[in-house]
This record gives structure tokens, C-alpha cells and sequence, in this order.
């Protein structure tokens, strides 16, 4: 079996198909190189939850439940301090109360904390008009990947090996061959990382002046500043403006980065489909499966995707919410 794309959620799936006894070979010229490099690693349903995304969320839960396990088996770190969700101003207050009102609609009943209660939780904090306190967890994901490829190792390949396959999984995040290149569209994101003496405990998100900013800290003292959100056909560069916008953002929840080492600032596409939910399982081409498309949630649904997407090349039947076959597909179709 071929994985085409050794990003997160190639990796995930090949080391499960392993795991499950099948004969894997990973493709890809630069592993590890895509959206997954720069991905803050926010484990956060919580966080991402939206109007009219409940299987997204649905998703999210299940994936963030699966991930201490699978921390556990790639040896990697989580950050388990919980998220902050916090406004600046009165204004951003009201994208606050937005947050616990979406989560309510989705049966999560989070309450609204005072400036006080936010900055007692989280002293670095500058001044703030509210937040949210979310138990959502964080990890590296350039550590995940790491951990995944060692795990892999020689099945992962710059090109396919000679032999053919039985089958194959498409993992290539925002870019899907034909006849599914249009199903995926890059969404810009750009994320600044710095390191502090001073970094905050817990994974900061929030809005500053209507800015949605998050900070997330590594062990390193590393903290990932992201991310801005650009509709684009064009390469995914850093931009002036858009790096600007984070570190402003940034400055004014947690003052302190002030003095942080800029360490790079960087660029992907988050892989988009029309209704936000990843394509899972199988085309309707014998043996050819997808495993793309995950947006801002590639991290999160990284083990949850595996599990589906072997149990789909086991024969089983996709969770409808992902299964690629709810989009028109193009190309020949067998069902
Ligand atoms: N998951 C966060 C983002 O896509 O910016």
C-alpha cells in the first residue's frame, strides 16, 4: 500500500496501517515539510468550535480524547495546563461570550471569567475584559512528526517504490492530484515563533481590537504566535502585514514577548474543503482512499483520521460526515 504525503496525517495513517500488519511505503520529497511544520499543535475542539460545525466538533472531541495515548506511544510531550480564551478590550469581550455561546449550542456550558479570574489563572496576562477557561491540551507538532518518521523509517520514501500497490492513500493535505484538486483549497496561514524566558502557562487564545490571535508554548520556551487566515491562489509567504497584525495581538495579551527572541516567521496552507470536515475513506475508485483536507484541525484529528481511514481500507464503512463520497468527486466512480 502507498501513502502519498508524509505530513501528519499520511504519517498517522501509514504507522496505523502498520500497526495493523499491512505493507506500507510513504511517498514524499520533503516529509514533514507542509502544513505540519508550522501548525501551532492546538488540541482544541473547544477552541475551534463554530456555528454550524457540530461534526467538526463531534470530531474534535473524539480525536482530543485519543491523543494522550497517542502522545504516550510517540514518546512526545503534551501541554496539559488548559487554554485560555481571552478579549482585550470590551469589545473582544463579546467574541468571548460568542465562544461559550457556540460551545452551548454544542452542550459544552462554559462560564464566562472576570478580568480578575483570567489573570489570577494566568499572570502574564495583560490587561483582558474576560475569558474562558478550556481544558484543551497542545503538543509540537514537528515533534509528532518526528516521532512518527522514526517509527516509520525506511517505508518513508522521496519516490514510490518500484512495485506497485494494492492500494493507495492520498495524504497531501491542500494539494490533491486530479480529479480532486479543486475539492481542497489552501487557506494562508502565517505563525510567528519566538522564545521567552517568560513564557505563559497556558495556551492563549484569543481577539485584540478584533484581531483572533493564539500563543502556544513549547517546553523549549519556544511559543508559537498564529495565525492569520487568508483566502489566497498564490505561494503561502510570511507577510509583513500579517506578521505585524500577530505580534501586535500578541504583545498586548502578554506583554512580556516584548522582549522575546524572534525566531522565524512562517507560512503554510491549511488544506480547506467547502464544508470544513477532512476527506476520509475510500474515492469510489477501487482501492484509492483520501486522507486530506483537514483545515485548521489536522493535528487534533491526526489519530482519530488514522483509525478511520484503516478501518475504511478494512473494509468498513466511513463516518458519513467524512467520507469523501458526500463531495462530487469527479472521475470514475465504482460504489
Ligand atoms: N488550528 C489553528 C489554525 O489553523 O490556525
Amino acid at each position: 500500500m502507498h501513502v502519498l504525503g508524509a505530513g501528519i496525517v499520511g504519517l498517522a495513517c501509514a504507522d496505523e496501517l502498520v500497526t495493523r500488519g499491512h505493507d506500507v511505503a510513504v511517498v514524499d520529497p520533503a516529509p514533514g515539510s507542509g502544513a505540519s511544520a508550522v501548525a501551532a499543535g492546538m488540541l482544541s475542539p473547544g477552541g475551534e468550535a463554530w456555528y454550524g460545525e457540530p461534526d467538526v466538533h463531534r470530531l474534535g472531541v473524539a480525536s482530543a480524547r485519543l491523543w494522550p495515548a497517542y502522545a504516550a506511544r510517540l514518546g512526545v510531550p503534551l501541554h496539559d495546563r488548559g487554554t485560555l480564551v481571552v478579549g482585550h478590550d470590551a469589545a473582544d469581550r463579546h467574541d468571548v461570550e460568542r465562544q461559550a455561546a457556540v460551545l452551548a449550542t454544542l452542550g459544552v456550558d462554559v462560564d464566562v471569567l472576570t478580568s480578575v479570574q483570567v489573570r489570577r489563572l494566568e499572570p502574564a496576562l495583560g490587561r483582558v475584559a474576560g475569558g474562558l477557561a478550556l481544558r484543551d491540551r497542545a503538543v509540537d507538532p514537528r515533534a509528532a512528526v518526528a516521532a512518527l518518521l522514526r517509527r516509520l523509517g525506511e517505508r518513508v520514501r522521496a519516490r514510490p517504490p518500484l512495485a506497485g500497490a494494492d492500494a493507495v492513500v492520498v495524504a497531501t493535505g491542500s494539494r490533491l492530484p486530479a480529479p480532486w484538486t479543486t475539492l481542497v483549497r489552501g487557506v494562508r496561514g502565517e505563525v510567528v515563533r519566538l522564545r521567552t524566558d517568560d513564557p505563559p502557562r497556558h495556551v492563549v487564545r484569543g481577539w485584540v481590537g478584533g484581531e483572533p490571535v493564539y500563543v502556544v508554548p513549547r517546553p523549549s520556551g519556544e511559543v508559537v504566535v498564529g495565525a492569520t487566515v487568508e483566502e489566497h491562489d498564490a505561494e503561502p509567504v510570511p507577510t509583513a502585514g500579517g506578521v505585524l497584525r500577530l505580534l501586535r495581538a500578541a504583545r498586548v495579551l502578554l506583554p512580556s514577548l516584548d522582549r522575546a527572541e524572534l525566531l522565524a516567521c512562517e507560512a503554510r496552507d491549511r488544506p480547506a474543503t467547502a464544508d470544513h470536515l477532512p476527506l476520509v475513506g475510500p474515492t469510489g475508485d477501487p482501492g484509492t482512499f483520501l486522507a486530506a483536507g483537514h483545515f485548521r484541525h489536522g493535528v487534533l484529528l491526526a489519530p482519530l483520521t488514522a483509525r478511520l481511514l484503516a478501518d475504511a481500507v478494512e473494509g468498513a464503512d466511513p463516518d458519513p460526515a467524512v467520507d469523501p463520497r458526500r463531495l462530487d468527486l469527479g472521475g470514475p466512480q465504482c460504489t
